[in-house]
């Protein structure tokens, strides 16, 4: 039994191999996009949900993923194109090999979540090309809509589709799961603020764009997990604030807005390594060290490794509507190497967050090293006994200031996405380099530092009646600190 599944599992790696190879041909072959002419396929282009609401209700894209998720909820849950089980391979406990796989906290989570987005886009690609009253062009050129919530305030709020009460026909709407933020509601500014991510010029480590480096890490198995810029920000925050299904591991899948806010979490990873030129890893570790299996659109195995995912898009056969972003920030010397870390500073006691705002302060000694490069504010081993769906700003001051909770002392924006799982352990890092840097210029950094956060309510806390009451869970943040590289 072990040994034929073994089998099963070389003989689609060496398959996924062919395919890399020679992946033009052999998909050609398979699927035949309208623009896939020649030696040089066109992308499936993943569009900005915006774009397809501007154009009306029920864009033929969205119909025909309704339709898709309805098929998709209808299949047992142990056949691998079904929702749940799409959902479980994100996070379950049921034993099964694909299952509960995947990657946050560390390096992989960018790419174990790409993956696991284009075998997903493959399942409901494949249906969709099986639908009754599907265009045929919606049927050839399907593709993963992205949810950007980074535009102007309204790009905040739930897209209407996924909103809706019912389909066109009038059968209830599979888009629409219950969710806190709801008709009226968006996100805050701060939950969706790009700008941390983007500034950070490295991949990995502690303030890295990526993650820490570790080993296979589902949550907090290995002892160096920390979560990178754009996971904690808009990715975490935005899955604590849409509250609901999406609020939680084992459920967010579920919720078939989901699927577009990785897309736009993985179209965040294009505009910083392709528009902005910032380098992903290079060393064998993340290229090559880690296989991640999935089924495809017609329940086969595949496998694939960071590798195979991250040269450019083009080789994935897919592409966005728009990688704009800030400028290419070139001729910086990035340095890769890993620097020591200091912790200069740290609280003594764990810190409750329960839905209001908190304060701690704690003695920080001089840094050692004469230059002190970066300097973060960590927040260590986050537990909580229920799912936490809020955010928190992060405020870092000095004693003189306390409680200074102006935009000049506002470092991140904190969600604790995850930290209701068993065994859970989330780590945050904040740069707060320029904090740092104009107190100290001021003289105005002392011994002393004190942390404050601040709860994000959406809209005040007013329920519309028809969403989830907004869940602050119980909340121990293990330690706050202070970390000089
Ligand atoms: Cu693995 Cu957005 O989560």
């Amino acid at each position: 039994m072990l040994a034929s599944c073994n089998l099963l599992f070389r003989e689609s790696m060496q398959w996924v191999t062919a395919v890399g190879k020679r992946g033009t041909r052999v998909r050609q072959t398979t699927r035949l996009g309208p623009t896939r002419i020649g030696a040089v396929a066109t992308d499936f282009v993943r569009r900005n949900v915006w774009t397809l609401e501007a154009a009306g209700p029920w864009h033929p894209t969205l119909l025909a993923y309704a339709s898709a998720i309805t098929v998709m909820s209808q299949l047992p849950d142990a056949d691998p194109r079904s929702l749940a089980y799409q959902a479980a391979v994100h996070g379950n406990v049921v034993a099964d090999e694909f299952l509960d796989q995947c990657q946050h906290q560390g390096w992989y989570f960018l790419p174990w979540h790409r993956m696991y987005l284009y075998w997903f886009e493959d399942i409901v690609r494949t249906i969709v090309a099986g639908l009754d009253g599907v265009d045929d062009q919606t049927r050839a050129e399907w593709a993963l809509p992205y949810w950007d919530y980074g535009g102007a305030a309204e790009t905040r709020a739930i897209p209407p589709t996924f909103l809706a009460a019912t389909l066109p026909d009038g059968t209830p709407n599979p888009l629409r799961v219950p969710r806190q933020l709801d008709v009226g509601d968006r996100l805050d500014g701060t939950d969706v603020d790009t700008g941390a991510a983007l500034r950070s010029d490295r991949f990995a480590g502690i303030g890295g764009f990526g993650g820490a480096r570790t080993g296979h890490n589902h949550f907090a198995e290995d002892p160096d997990a920390r979560a990178g810029t754009l996971e904690m920000t808009p990715h975490n925050t935005v899955h604590s604030t849409v509250g609901g299904l999406l609020g939680q591991f084992e459920t967010a899948g579920l919720d078939p807005l989901f699927w577009l806010h990785h897309a736009n979490i993985d179209r965040l990873w294009e505009v910083w390594a392709v528009t902005m030129g910032h380098a992903n890893p290079n060393e064998p570790a993340w290229l090559t060290g880690q296989t991640f299996r999935f089924r495809d659109g017609t329940g086969a195995e595949r496998a694939q490794q960071p590798a195979d995912v991250t040269t450019t898009l083009t080789q994935l056969h897919y592409e966005y509507e728009d990688i704009s972003g800030p400028p290419a920030t070139p001729g910086e010397d990035v340095p890769r190497s890993r620097r020591p870390t200091e912790l200069i500073g740290a609280t003594d006691e764990s810190m409750a967050l329960t839905g209001e705002s908190a304060s701690s302060a704690f003695d920080v000694a001089p840094p050692t090293r004469r230059s002190p490069g970066r300097v973060f504010l960590t927040v260590d081993d986050a537990t909580a006994s229920e799912m936490s769906a809020m955010t928190y700003r992060v405020y870092l001051t000095v004693p003189d200031d306390d409680p200074a909770t102006t935009d000049e002392f506002l470092v991140g924006t904190a969600s604790f996405f995850g930290a209701d799982r068993s065994g859970a352990a989330l780590r945050l890092a904040f740069d707060v380099t320029d904090v740092f840097t104009r107190l100290r210029a001021d003289e105005r950094w002392t011994d002393r530092v004190s942390v404050t956060f601040v709860p994000n309510w959406i809209a005040g806390g007013q329920s519309t009646g028809e969403r989830l009451p907004q869940q602050p869970g119980e909340v121990r943040v293990g330690r706050v600190g202070i970390v000089v590289e």
